[in-house]
């Protein structure tokens, strides 16, 4: 990518690239030393030529190098493309850009032309129905969601302040990797992950990997019929912009059923601005995939402070951008 106009054009070339580098588990076939394409071929069961093709471009793009005409190694920055580092992207990389999200894609200008995402226009039903039919798929999104919430928990924490809790419960909190920094930086915090049982698939695990399953709960459920009771602080990370507002509306309201007066609610999730501009770029683009793949939406503070307040909350503090996502924690009670 030399010029703004190469980024245009082939911006998302590149993320198809990376993708499919991801699927191939190419990253971790190369973890050991440079191979050549020959070997890597016959170990995928792939095209020689074609496999070939695609090292060369991941060289140019600084992710392999070509070490020999036909031989190339990971680089650093490949790394992240391996499957088991703590900073990969692997499953993420396939998540966003699979075949199944792809096709969704396909469908942008009509979902903007209509309003109905474009997955299911692609697959005749809406995301979270697809996961919970394809069980591969869901797995892999369970942990593109667990790589994407272990960048983001050291700056959540902070911004969370645990110690004001003594039980919090994580609605669609998916395999527990954010509960599990938060109990890990408060040794009497108790949680709760409450989310449907597909969501819930790896949650055992990695808490017991954290060494916290004795203080956390696994509550399988949906949060449009209800959220469980029992907690003083409900956590929602990125559950309200996969949902239009009256789907927003519906989970907020099932938590206001099941919270106490004096429980708080905390937002995690990207906050538009009411005017945008170059710095926003992530949130916008965030946004334009929520219209393709789940119908959902980022929110100005404005709307947020909407739909809480259908919802019977108010908005009480809304903290600075958090890196690396710039989450914010929107606080309501
Ligand atoms: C975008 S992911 C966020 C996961 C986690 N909070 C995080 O930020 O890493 C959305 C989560 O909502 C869960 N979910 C979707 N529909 C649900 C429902 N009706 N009831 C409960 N959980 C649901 C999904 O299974 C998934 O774990």
């Amino acid at each position: 990518m030399t010029t703004n106009q190469d980024q245009l054009l082939f911006g998302a070339t590149v993320t198809k690239v990376v993708s499919a580098t991801a699927e191939l588990g190419l990253a971790d076939l190369l973890e050991d030393g440079p191979r050549s394409s020959a070997e890597l071929a016959k170990i995928l069961d792939a095209d020689q030529r074609s496999l070939r093709r695609l090292l060369r471009a991941l060289a140019g793009l600084g992710l392999t190098r070509q070490t020999d005409t036909d031989m190339f190694e990971l680089t650093e920055a490949g790394g992240c493309l391996r499957s088991t580092t703590d900073d990969s992207i692997h499953a993420l990389s396939v998540m966003l850009w699979d075949k199944a999200s792809w096709l969704s894609w396909g469908e942008l200008v009509t979902a903007i032309r209509t309003g109905v995402p474009g997955w299911l226009q692609a697959h005749g039903m809406f995301w979270i129905d697809y996961y919970t039919s394809h069980p591969a798929a869901s797995a892999v999104f369970n942990k593109a969601m667990a790589q994407h919430s272990r960048a983001a928990a050291p700056g959540l924490v902070d911004a969370i302040r645990p110690e004001r809790f003594d039980t919090i419960l994580d609605v669609g909190g998916g395999d527990g990797t954010l509960i599990a920094e938060l109990l890990t930086a408060q040794s009497t915090l108790q949680g709760i992950v409450f989310d449907l049982p597909s969501g819930l698939e790896d949650a055992a695990t990695t808490l017991d990997a954290r060494g916290v399953a004795d203080r956390c709960r696994l509550e399988p459920g949906n949060f449009f019929d209800e959220v469980p009771k029992g907690a003083d602080a409900y956590l929602l990370k990125q559950i309200l912009h996969d949902w239009d507002d009256a789907a927003a509306l519906q989970i907020l309201r099932n938590c206001r059923t099941a919270m106490p007066p004096t429980a708080s609610l905390l937002v995690l999730d990207r906050m538009l601005p009411e005017l945008a501009g170059p710095n926003d770029v992530p949130t916008l683009l965030v946004d334009i995939h929520m219209l393709v793949v789940t119908g959902g939406r980022e929110r100005t503070e404005a709307e947020f402070r909407s739909v809480l307040s259908q919802a019977g909350f108010t908005m009480t503090a809304v903290s600075d951008a958090i890196p690396p996502y710039d989450y914010r924690v929107i606080e309501a009670s």
